[in-house]
């Protein structure tokens, strides 16, 4: 009886089997598979990670297609990746429509555990697909007593703890020695090794490692990685992330060594915070030694696992040839101290002193949850040319990374290299905006052939002055390396108004030089600090451009360091320092980037998890608010910028009664516009996450704010206290103005604009935000008008003077007056580049749709207007490529759009027709 029972059991098991996979079809495929948003991870701390793929259609005339069901199988091995033995996690056939943020759901995985999976998908027709490729992630080091790699380096620098303690001591005495505060002992890299017999043949060698300051490492002589500035920047008090190296084929049997070298980066090196406090240190702030931790996992074939920590028996060389390495001052190389072969086996490392084992160094190891920071580019000069002895070099862009430089020269001749953004009016480099940022790269030649990159060091720049040389500069000898964060590019764009298509790629290299793991204002001068205006205005056209998910995952971490009352910080990672300065805290428009950057997760990845990692900081933050304004007027600020560097305050002659940076709206009315703001999307917020206790209470306060406003800003005929283009734009898209005062106050706006002479006289925050109400009344035509607009101030101003990135203010250079302002006079901020949203969503027309997050459907609506005769671009969304391109032709405008598969798109068509797409290519005509 049991027999047959068993029988019967395995015919139905059968009977599944084959309907689960009925009518395979391989025109959809799955693809793009991954886990944490990062492809084939080799270390997730997530225990719960969230997979995703997307699915393309090879065959775009089958419209329509909708994912209906999934089946997802994880095992252990590639060998056991099957329906019937995975043995980690066999989803089953899932009925849902859900391609993004699918949590796993098997077994709890363990340190290390290797997961490989593979997914296939049903559609609406009844077909599955076939199964995905493998994909594959790894646990990372789950727990801390699994590092057995100790912190490694060389003696604590008694000489760094002197200099600490005294910056620490004046700082509140306010007594000092200038010199000996900005010139911090600096002593050169140190060189670690590691010499290591191997017996039996290495199926996988997998190295994690991490360091106070920056590492490179080397396994018998080549490079580990591509990764350039790890560890990256977090709030190193919280944690810190390690990397993941696989390391398999690259060990032999016999002698293996593992070298590394280390630099001073964000934890030890000169930070922002030296531009505007006298005090805060010139080296030292996050740690006063440079340290390694490391651990290289080899899997035996004999089936046993070999572990090469660091530890006291790696040898150390405390005079390496990186003489001075820090992101702002540069780096100095001396090639005559390189030991020849020191980080390859074969190397006489017996004269080497042991290393230092740190035992006091306990710092909370992360896995790195974005894609690393690399050089994305590398661009040859457009121009060289000589200036006395010195030579000029013209890259043609303006990036963030460095040179590198190939030479044959005298031993001991040094070279140099001088970086800026812009020349000055005689020829020669703009550098008096850099501050204390030297942005000078030192090499000293050994005499052979040497090749110099000097990776432990970053600079802003388009031009280089090269001194030194003897012989000719020569096109092949330099090579500008562009470096950034790197997740894929997900936006194009290109238009018949060429200026455009220009702007479009400024906006793209701004962001790109902006990215150094946390989103910098600016890489150039001696602040490229996370100033989180900056950010929040700027986060939806940095998702438009690139996948910022895991970006981002990573940055919402180090919004949780927030002030003591409660309040979010307004530049993150916050630089609060020992009690002398508390951090830039609560700057209205800035300190909302911790509720609207989770918002823009959610609303473009459909990231729920967003939203919950910082919810009690974000509601910590509103009761602070408003227990410091008991009137519900934002007075009380610890910080302000207003509306910065708006236009308003570039008048020609300058009106000295003028604030110069925050201009014409009242203080009091921005900083309630933004307490409503962020106020009203708390509630939002809530709502998605079912807190509907806190929903409706935030509800109320929300209400009485802008009722507040109303009372004390807002009068019968809609005019806005300041009565500014800026004042009208956020009060009108924040929702504070009336019902019935919509409109009027619009007009208002619109006259402020006339009283401009169709100029703008906005500033970072307010610019994007008018932008998009010019639009929503039906003004698109002055929406054109402005971005089109080539007269000062405006975007193409900066386009036709030879821009290549987004200048910090409209009137960075002028030819009237030149540079403005040294001290904060950037070529490369990401604010006024917010613009491209716009272009994005409307002359695109791609919106997502925040009832239906994570893109399941949005919006093409492309608003032909201005000069344009056609336009055509992309977005590579979560859940794959949506296409829009349109052309006016002979009266018609014609536009043809991509969905991709499991989504639907509304498309409301220029004489305000509306159509449902599906998945697939559709084509439209207007007469217009
Ligand atoms: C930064 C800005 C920032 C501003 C606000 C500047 O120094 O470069 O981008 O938002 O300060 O105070």
């Amino acid at each position: 009886m049991r027999n047959i029972l068993n029988l019967s059991c395995l015919i139905i098991i059968s009977i599944c089997a084959s309907c689960l996979g009925a009518k395979e079809t391989d025109y959809i495929k799955v693809s793009d598979l991954t886990c944490e948003y990062l492809v084939n991870p080799l270390s997730v701390d997530v225990l719960q990670p969230r997979l995703a793929w997307k699915i393309l259609q090879s065959d775009m005339a089958k419209k329509g297609q909708r994912q209906t069901a999934y089946q997802i199988i994880v095992a252990s091995s590639p060998d056991l990746l099957n329906e019937d033995s995975a043995d980690l996690w066999r989803s089953g056939k899932v009925k849902s429509s859900q391609s993004i943020q699918v949590v796993y759901g098997g077994k709890e995985l363990k340190s290390m555990q290797n997961c490989w999976w593979k997914v296939r998908v049903w559609n609406n027709k009844g077909e599955v697909s076939q199964w995905s490729q493998p994909a594959h992630w790894r646990a990372g080091i789950l727990s801390s007593d699994q590092w057995l790699g100790e912190w490694i380096g060389s003696k604590p620098d008694e000489a760094m703890r002197e200099y600490r303690e005294y910056v620490a001591e004046n700082h509140r005495s306010r007594t000092y020695d200038r010199n000996r505060w900005m010139n911090p002992p600096k002593p050169p890299s140190p060189l670690l090794r590691k010499s290591f017999d191997v017996e039996t043949d290495v199926v996988r060698a997998t190295l994690y490692a991490s360091a106070l300051g920056y590492y490179k490492v080397w396994i018998n002589g080549e490079r580990a990685g591509d990764q350039l500035h790890a560890p990256e920047w977090t709030n190193y008090a919280d944690y810190l992330q390690y990397q993941t190296y696989d390391l398999t084929g690259k060990l032999k049997k016999g002698e293996n060594v593992l070298a590394a070298t280390l630099a001073d980066g964000w934890a030890l090196g000169r930070l922002g915070g030296i531009k505007w406090f006298r005090f805060f240190p010139h080296r030292g702030f996050y740690a006063l030694d440079r340290r390694l931790i490391a651990q290289l996992v080899l899997e035996l074939s004999d089936g046993s696992v070999k572990i090469i920590p660091t530890d006291q028996s790696w040898k150390l060389n405390d005079d390496g040839y990186i003489i001075e390495a820090d992101n702002f001052a540069g780096q100095t190389i001396d090639a005559r101290k390189i030991p020849a072969g020191w980080n390859n086996t074969g190397f006489d490392d017996s004269n080497w002193e042991n290393v230092f084992v740190d035992k006091n160094e306990t710092r909370n190891l992360v896995a790195q949850q974005n894609e690393p920071i690399r050089a994305h580019a590398e661009l040859k000069p457009v121009r060289i040319w000589r200036v006395d002895d010195r030579y000029l070099v013209d890259f043609g862009q303006n990036i963030a990374g460095h040179c590198a430089f190939k030479i044959k020269g005298r031993a001991g001749q040094v070279i140099t290299l001088r970086h800026a953004e812009w020349l000055e009016e005689n020829g020669e480099l703009y550098t008096r905006s850099l501050g204390h940022a030297r942005a000078i790269d030192t090499f000293i030649l050994s005499g052979g052939d040497d090749y110099f990159a000097p990776e432990f060091t970053y600079h802003g720049f388009q031009y280089v002055e090269v001194s030194g040389m003897d012989f000719p500069l020569t096109e092949d000898m330099i090579v500008a390396r562009a470096v950034s964060s790197d997740p894929d590019v997900t936006g194009s764009f290109e238009c018949s108004n060429p200026y455009l298509n220009q702007l479009f790629s400024n906006i793209y290299w701004t962001q790109r030089n902006n990215m150094y793991s946390i989103m910098t204002d600016n890489p150039s001068r001696d602040e490229r600090t996370g100033a989180a205006g900056d950010i929040q205005i700027f986060a939806q056209s940095s998702i438009f451009n690139m996948n910022m998910a895991a970006f981002f995952t990573k940055y919402i971490r180090d919004f949780k360091d927030v002030a003591p009352n409660g309040q979010f910080f307004s530049m993150i990672p916050s630089l609060r320092y020992e009690g002398f300065w508390d951090g830039w805290i609560g700057a209205p428009g800035w300190c909302e980037a911790g509720l609207i950057v989770p918002w823009r997760m959610y609303e473009n990845y459909g990231d729920v998890r967003a939203l919950e990692n910082l919810y009690v900081e974000m509601k910590n933050h509103i009761d602070a608010t408003r227990r410091e304004n008991p009137d519900l007027i934002w007075r009380n600020r610890h910080n302000h910028n207003n509306d910065w560097l708006n236009a308003n305050t570039i008048r020609n002659p300058p009106d000295p009664t003028y604030n110069n940076r925050r201009g014409g709206t009242p203080d009091d009315v921005f900083a309630t516009i933004f307490f409503a703001a962020a106020t009203s999307l708390f509630v939002d917020i809530a709502k998605v996450l079912d807190q509907n206790a806190d929903a409706a209470h935030y509800k109320a306060l929300a209400d009485s704010i802008i009722t507040k406003f109303r009372q004390e800003f807002v009068d019968e005929d809609g005019i806005v206290e300041g009565d500014t283009q800026g004042a009208y734009s956020m009060a009108l898209y924040y929702g504070l103005i009336p019902e019935n005062l919509r409109e009027k106050a619009f007009e208002h706006l619109v006259r402020c604009i006339r009283e401009y002479d169709y100029r703008l006289s906005t500033g970072f925050i307010s610019t994007p935000l008018m932008m998009k109400l010019l639009v929503d009344f039906g003004r698109t035509d002055i929406a054109y008008q402005l971005l089109e607009s080539t007269r000062f101030p405006s975007w193409l101003y900066q386009v036709t003077l030879g821009a290549t990135t987004v200048w910090e203010r409209w009137d960075a250079w002028t030819p009237e007056n030149g540079f403005r302002e040294d001290t904060m006079n950037s070529f490369d901020h990401v604010p006024f580049g917010a613009v491209v949203e716009w272009m994005y969503r409307h002359i695109l027309g791609i919106n997502p749709d925040i009832n239906y997050p994570g893109y399941e459907r949005f919006t093409i609506q492309p608003r032909p207007g201005g000069t344009l005769t056609r336009a055509s671009g992309s977005y590579n969304s979560i859940r794959g490529q949506i296409s829009s391109s349109w052309k006016i032709e002979n009266g018609l405008f014609t536009l043809e759009i991509e969905v991709p598969f499991n989504t639907t798109a509304n498309v409301v068509l220029p004489n305000g027709k509306k159509h449902k797409a599906g998945s697939g290519k559709h084509v439209f005509e207007v007469k217009m």
